[in-house]
This record gives C-alpha cells, structure tokens and sequence, in this order.
C-alpha cells in the first residue's frame, strides 16, 4: 500500500542527481512507496553506493542531450525529480559559466527530454540562495528573488524555463525552494551544511568555529522530511510550488547547543569575524507548501540533529536510513 496519494506500485520515477545526498533519501522515499527508480547521475559529487540497490543507476551528464533524451527514452518515466546541479555557490562565483551550463542548460535539457516522453518534473530549487538580502523574513514565494550570487541567479532562472514549458506546453511540473537541508549522507567537506561540519568535529573532539555572534538564523530542514516533499507533489492536481521547510529560524548557537546534547559534549567555539556577504536572518514561509502540497516537516531540529549525529559517530556509513 502506498503511503502516498496519487501513487501507484510501478510508478516509473527518474531521479536526476540521484546519487547525491538529497537525491539518494529521494530515491529511497519513492521506491518505498512502491516506485521503480533510475538515477541518472554524472558522479561529480555523487556516490552509488549511497543507492539502494533496487535503484537503476546510469552515468549520465545533464549536459549531454543526447545522452539525456536517450536514457529517459529508455527508462519512460512518469515522474522525473530533478536534483542534479552544481550546488558550490563559490564555484559560481569563480565560474559563472560552468554553472549556469549545468543549472540553466542542464535543467532545460531535463524539460526537453521529460516532454518527450510525458513525464512530469519536480525540480530542487533554493531558498536562501535566491532571495538575497533585505527581504522579508520570513520570505514567501511572492517575494522577488535578487540573488547574490550566480548560483541562485541560476536556478531562478531554471524555474522560469519550468514556468514556461508549463505555459508552453500544459505540463504540470513543480518547483520545490528548499531550505538548509541537512542529515545523514550529507558530505562536511566544501559547501556542505553547518550541521555537518559541526557533528564531525563535535564526534573527533575538534573545536567549532562560529562566524560573527551566533545569532545568525537559518531554516534547517531534516532531509527525510524533504524527500517527502518531493513525493507530494505527485498526488496533486496542477502545478505545485512551495517552499519545503520547516518555517521556523534558529541560530547557529542553537544548533551547536542541539549537538552538544546528542553528543554530549560542552562545545564552547572559536569566534571569528562575520564574513562579508553572509545574510544575517534567513527562514522560509511555509504557508503555500501547506495548502498546496499538504507538506509540512515532522522532524524536529533536536531529533534531526540527533540523528545525523549518530551517523557521523557510527563512522558515516554511505549507506543508511535517515
Ligand atoms: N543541500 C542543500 O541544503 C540544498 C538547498 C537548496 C537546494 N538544494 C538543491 O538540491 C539538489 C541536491 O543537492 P545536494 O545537497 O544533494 O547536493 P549533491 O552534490 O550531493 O547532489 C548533486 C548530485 O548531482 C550530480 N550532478 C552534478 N552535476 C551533474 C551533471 N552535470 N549531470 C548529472 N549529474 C550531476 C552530482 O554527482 C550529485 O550526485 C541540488 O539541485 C541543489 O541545488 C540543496
């Protein structure tokens, strides 16, 4: 039976990015609601091992659109939740290009091969990335994006396209703005979450560096909760769009005091100057997902944190239930 309205065993679903850390918990919320799932994924930062082996997975660049359109001919499927990106914001900045080719082009390349076939799309979006500063907090979607780096510039342009082959073409594809993902699988090195970074340092007894007071908000959204949310549009009639978070900020020291608990541990940091650039206040509004998607998030920070605590003690196993 499915835990899902709208879904039916042998639903075909593609997970571009699959191999990824949110595209993999996608993976496994869909094949547990009785999907039969292929990844198409490149392996830039992408690992197969993270994949439950009932998942097909095929080395595919969303660049390549040939290569694209082929391999979803082949795999016909009915949904196609697309995840793969260059998600570095730095490497944007360094090379707007690269990104852009992977973010914009990748993601129309999607559109086209989806069209092809019928398939309907669920694209990742950012949050944060995209609205930039001087916003209000917390945002909704009718706020108008300024993002402060190529990489949200990006993907606000990849959701303008996903609006357009809806106009241009009656598809119904959706467009999830996610929050601050974090949970088990989720790599600390380069640009990965802060509650990654922290839980490998609080299990090694290293010492957390906070960047300007602390009191600096982010919405932290536990990455079982968002894989659900890429099933929910599913069960809906007409395109969807929301914000997938949990709709509530809490401060970088919060978090910090969330992992001294799970690993009981004091973690008194090291303050360093605030860096240039970085948005003080940053939390989603929730509202629209709600009525739109009948999605709210169900793990609280404490337990999410927990959770990826653990893993990262039991040595960070690629593989493992979130
Ligand atoms: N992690 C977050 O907090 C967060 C927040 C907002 C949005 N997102 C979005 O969610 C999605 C997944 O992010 P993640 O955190 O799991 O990152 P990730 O790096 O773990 O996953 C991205 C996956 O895409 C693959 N990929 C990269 N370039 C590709 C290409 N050209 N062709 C095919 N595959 C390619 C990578 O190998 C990887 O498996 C991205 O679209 C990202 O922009 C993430």
């Amino acid at each position: 039976m499915s835990m899902f309205p709208g879904f039916s065993a042998g639903t075909r679903l593609l997970v571009t990015g699959g191999a990824g850390f949110i595209g993999s918990h996608v993976v496994d919320a869909f094949l547990e609601a009785g999907a039969e799932v292929t990844v198409l994924d490149d392996l830039t930062t992408g690992d197969p091992e993270r994949l439950d082996p009932r998942a097909v997975i095929r080395r595919v660049d969303v660049t390549d659109a040939a290569a694209l359109d082929e391999a979803v001919r082949s795999a016909r499927p009915d949904v196609i939740c697309h995840l793969a990106a260059q998600i570095d914001v730095r490497v944007s900045v360094a090379t707007p290009a690269v990104d852009a080719r992977v973010n914009v082009e990748g993601t129309i390349n999607v559109l086209e091969a989806a069209h092809a076939v019928g398939a309907r799309v669920v694209f990742a979006s950012t949050g944060g990335a995209l609205y930039g500063e001087g916003v209000p907090v917390p945002t909704n979607e009718d706020t108008l994006p300024r993002p402060g780096a190529p990489y949200g510039t990006a993907k606000y342009c990849a959701e303008k396209y996903i609006g357009l082959f809806n106009r241009l073409h009656g598809t119904e594809h959706s467009v999830l703005r996610l929050g601050n993902v974090y949970g088990p699988r989720q790599s600390p090195g380069g640009e990965a979450g802060v509650i990654a970074i922290y839980c490998g340092l609080a299990s090694e007894g290293g010492v957390p560096t906070v960047f300007g007071d602390g009191s600096q908000t982010r919405d932290y959204v536990y990455v079982g909760d968002v894989a659900a949310a890429f099933v929910a549009p599913y069960g809906t009639v007409g395109p969807a769009s929301g914000t997938s978070d949990t709709g509530k900020g809490s401060t970088v020291l919060e978090v910090l005091d969330h992992i001294a608990a799970a690993s009981g541990r004091d973690l008194p940091p090291r303050f360093a100057p605030r860096r240039p650039g970085e948005i003080q206040h940053s939390t989603l509004d929730v509202t629209r997902v709600a009525a739109d998607l009948g999605w709210t998030a169900s793990v609280p920070l404490e337990k999410g944190i927990a959770a990826t605590y653990a893993w990262v003690r039991s040595g960070s196993p690629v593989r493992q239930q979130a």
